[in-house]
């Protein structure tokens, strides 16, 4: 049975970076014997230069029809001023799917501690899981924007905290058991309540261990012991502002991928990274987060363990031996890392499962 991918090149690198996940997508597919058909659609700038709308009507219906859907990147200068931003688009098709969890790995590969700008001995041994809520707080709040006054409402319901916070006690039980909730509950009347919350339901989740931290306090954990943690779990604007940091602890933006998942429906795989308009059209840009998306594409959106693994395992192997690209210290273009990555996934050496 055929299983569809929608991807949705967007703006700057964007397309660059989404062109290496398909062909990446297409050869695990070829080897595993999957079949899987793709579509493309125009979204966030290239929506409004298309369409006039950063989330087209007709792109919200083939994302909502997808089994899976792939963002490489929206955003730019040149529609700064536009009525809609590109950015709208991405948040209003993560409110429309009903994308409220947002998986952020962040992984240090034995043997490449040497590419995080941090000290070696620090960033040794850190595997982090930000997970992320992705439809509420600050980005979904009542809005007023005027020329001398503007206000951004945060809310969020208990209902919504319990449904991100069991998320994460989830994924530390399948981890090392340990779950990090980040707030601001000395301040922060969402953080109290959130903190509450996350406090009721540990008593589920007996296995787990979880602590508390103030996200000043986290942002300063993450790069001086990123090692203590093993799953974080915060709202939306704490979780983008965290999970950009915490790829320094990998060593570059080019590295992180992400899963935005609902509690039904296609969930959307996207690299943590913008579209970073100051490299584009360049073949520049690190392909690595957007293939680590592809690969989670496989084990979350399509149920594909195995090709997912082989996938990380040829990116893996890949940073470890091939020449990489500009932003971790290296000399290839990204599409000739991305041809690194291919070359691998025809020799990826995958675990079998045990009998
Ligand atoms: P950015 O992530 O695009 O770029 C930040 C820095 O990281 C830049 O120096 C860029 O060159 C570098 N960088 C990013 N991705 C890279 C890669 N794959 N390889 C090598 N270097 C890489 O963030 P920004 O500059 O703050 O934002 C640019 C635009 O992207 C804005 O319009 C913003 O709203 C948008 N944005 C979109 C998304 C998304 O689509 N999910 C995410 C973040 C930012
Ligand atoms: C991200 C981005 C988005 C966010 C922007 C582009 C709306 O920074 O996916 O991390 O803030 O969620
Ligand atoms: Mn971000």
């Amino acid at each position: 049975m055929s299983q569809s991918i929608l991807i949705l090149p967007g703006d700057g690198i964007g397309p660059e970076v989404a062109a290496a996940a398909k062909a990446c997508l297409q050869a695990v597919a070829e080897l595993e014997g999957l079949e899987f058909t793709f579509s493309e659609a125009p979204f966030g700038g290239a929506g409004i230069d298309a369409c006039g709308e950063p989330l087209p009507e007709e792109t919200l219906r083939a994302a909502e029809a997808a089994d899976a859907i792939f963002l490489g990147a929206v955003g730019g200068p040149q529609w700064d001023h536009a009525p809609k931003r590109p950015e709208q688009g991405l948040l209003g098709l993560r409110k429309a799917l009903g994308l409220f969890a947002n998986l952020r790995p962040v992984k240090v590969f034995k043997g490449l501690e040497h590419l995080s700008p941090l000290k070696e001995d620090r960033v040794a041994g850190a595997d982090v899981l930000i997970v992320r809520e992705l439809t509420g707080g600050l980005y979904f709040g009542e809005k007023r924007e005027g020329d001398d006054e503007a206000f951004d409402g945060c809310s969020y319901s208990r209902a919504e905290v319990s449904r991100i916070a069991e998320i994460g006690f989830k994924a530390a039980q399948g981890r090392k058991g340990k779950l990090t909730s980040v707030d601001k509950a000395n301040v922060l009347a969402t953080s109290r309540l959130w903190r509450k919350t996350v406090n009721d339901l540990s008593s589920q989740y007996p296995d787990v261990t979880v602590d508390h931290l103030y996200v000043d306090a986290a942002a300063m954990a993450l790069v001086t012991h990123p090692a203590r943690f093993d799953v974080i779990v915060t709202e939306n604007l704490f979780g983008d502002i965290l999970s950009d940091e915490a790829a320094v602890v990998a060593g570059s933006i080019g590295l992180l991928g992400s899963a935005s998942l609902g509690a039904s429906g296609p969930g959307l795989f996207e690299p943590i990274h913008g579209s970073a308009p100051d490299i584009a059209g360049q073949d520049k840009a690190n392909p690595s987060g957007a293939i680590a998306s592809a690969a989670m594409l496989l084990r979350y959106g399509l149920d594909q363990p195995k090709a997912a693994d082989r996938l990380e395992a040829a990116l893996e192997a890949a940073l470890l031996h091939d020449e990489r690209t500009a932003d971790l210290g290296g000399t290839a273009k990204g599409s000739a890392f991305a041809q690194s990555v291919l070359a691998h996934i025809q020799t990826a050496q995958v675990m079998e499962p045990a009998q």
